[in-house]
C-alpha cells in the first residue's frame, strides 16, 4: 500500500520501537529500514540483543546502486524477523557511513515504492529530524510521514517547527504527500486536541504510554507470558495506529485522483 516514514524532533520519544511495533502488527508483509542517520542500529543492538549479525547492508547497497542492480540485491540485503511477515533492512553501520548515503536513499526509496506491486509496505526509521545525513530522499518520497513526539512542552516546541516545514514541504510538492503525527503518552500532560491544535497538524493515533511493554521492543526484554500478546495496552494502540495508517493512505489517494494512484 504505501511507504510511510517515521521521524522526530526532538529527545526520543520511541521513533524505534513504534516503527517495529507498526511492523509487527501491519496487516501484510511489511519491510521495516533502519534510516537513522545515528547509525550503529538501534534495532539489532535493541530488539534482537545483537543476536542477528548484518552484513553491512548499506555498502552492498551502494555498490548494486552504482551497478544498476539495486533493484536485484535488495531482497538479498532483508533479515526476516522468524515467525513474522516482516523484513528488515539494517541502516547505516555509523553515522560517518550515513553520510555517503544520501543519494542511495533517493534510488532506494523508487525501489521500495515499486515493491507494492508485490504487495509489500514499507516502514521507515528516519531518526531525529535535522541530523546531518538525515535520509531526505526516503522522507520526501514518502506517502505518509509521521512526527512522532511526547506531549510535553519542549517535545511540543521543537515538534511544532517540523510540522510546519513538513507541511509546507507537502503543499508544495517537495515533502512526503501526506503529513501527521503520532502521541507517545496523549495526556502528559498535553491530550490529542490540545497537541492538533499547537502543531497544526492532524493526530493521526495516540499510542497507549507503557515503558514496561515498550522495552520488549526497544530493548528485546522478554515478556511475561515468553512472548507480546495482541492485547497488550501499547499493541493495540499499534494496531489502532496501523488501521489509521492505512485508512489516510486510501483515503489521500482516493482525494488525489478517484482512481486511486500515487
Ligand atoms: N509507547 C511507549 N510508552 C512508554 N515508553 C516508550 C513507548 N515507546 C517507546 N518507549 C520507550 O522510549 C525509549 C526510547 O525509545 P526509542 O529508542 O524507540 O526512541 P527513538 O525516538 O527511536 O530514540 P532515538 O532518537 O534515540 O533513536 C525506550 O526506552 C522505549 O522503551
Ligand atoms: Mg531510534
Amino acid at each position: 500500500m504505501a511507504l510511510i516514514v517515521l521521524a522526530s524532533a526532538s529527545g526520543s520519544p520511541g521513533v524505534t520501537t513504534t516503527a517495529l511495533g507498526l511492523a509487527l502488527v501491519w496487516h501484510r508483509p511489511v519491510i521495516l529500514v533502519d534510516a537513522d542517520p545515528v547509525g550503529g542500529s538501534a534495532l539489532l543492538a535493541g530488539y534482537f540483543q545483537g543476536t542477528v549479525c548484518d552484513d553491512d547492508a548499506m555498502v552492498t547497497l551502494v555498490l548494486a546502486r552504482r551497478d544498476g542492480r539495486l533493484a536485484d540485491v535488495l531482497p538479498q540485503t532483508l533479515i526476516t524477523i522468524p515467525g513474522s511477515h516482516v523484513s528488515i533492512l539494517p541502516g547505516p553501520k555509523s553515522h560517518a557511513q550515513a553520510g555517503s548515503l544520501s543519494e542511495l536513499w533517493a534510488a532506494l526509496a523508487y525501489e521500495l515504492r515499486a515493491l507494492e506491486q508485490t504487495g509489500q509496505d514499507v516502514i521507515v526509521d528516519a531518526g531525529r529530524l535535522g541530523m546531518v545525513h538525515s535520509p531526505q530522499g526516503l522522507i520526501r518520497a514518502a506517502n505518509l510521514s509521521l512526527l512522532l513526539t511526547r506531549t510535553d512542552l519542549p517535545a511540543l516546541a521543537a515538534a511544532r517547527q517540523w510540522a510546519s516545514e513538513w507541511t509546507e514541504a507537502a503543499q508544495d510538492g517537495t515533502g512526503a504527500a501526506s503529513v501527521a503525527t503520532l502521541l507517545v503518552g496523549a495526556g502528559r500532560p498535553y491530550d490529542a486536541a490540545e497537541v492538533a491544535k499547537v502543531l497544526a497538524i492532524p493526530v493521526l493515533e495516540s499510542l497507549a504510554w507503557d515503558p514496561r511493554s515498550a522495552r520488549v521492543f526497544s530493548e528485546g526484554q522478554k515478556p511475561s507470558g515468553g512472548a507480546w500478546s495482541q492485547r497488550d495496552l501499547l499493541v493495540r494502540s499499534y494496531r489502532a495506529a496501523a488501521a489509521a495508517i492505512n485508512q489516510r493512505v486510501t483515503a489521500d489517494r482516493l482525494a488525489v485522483s478517484p482512481g486511486g494512484s500515487r
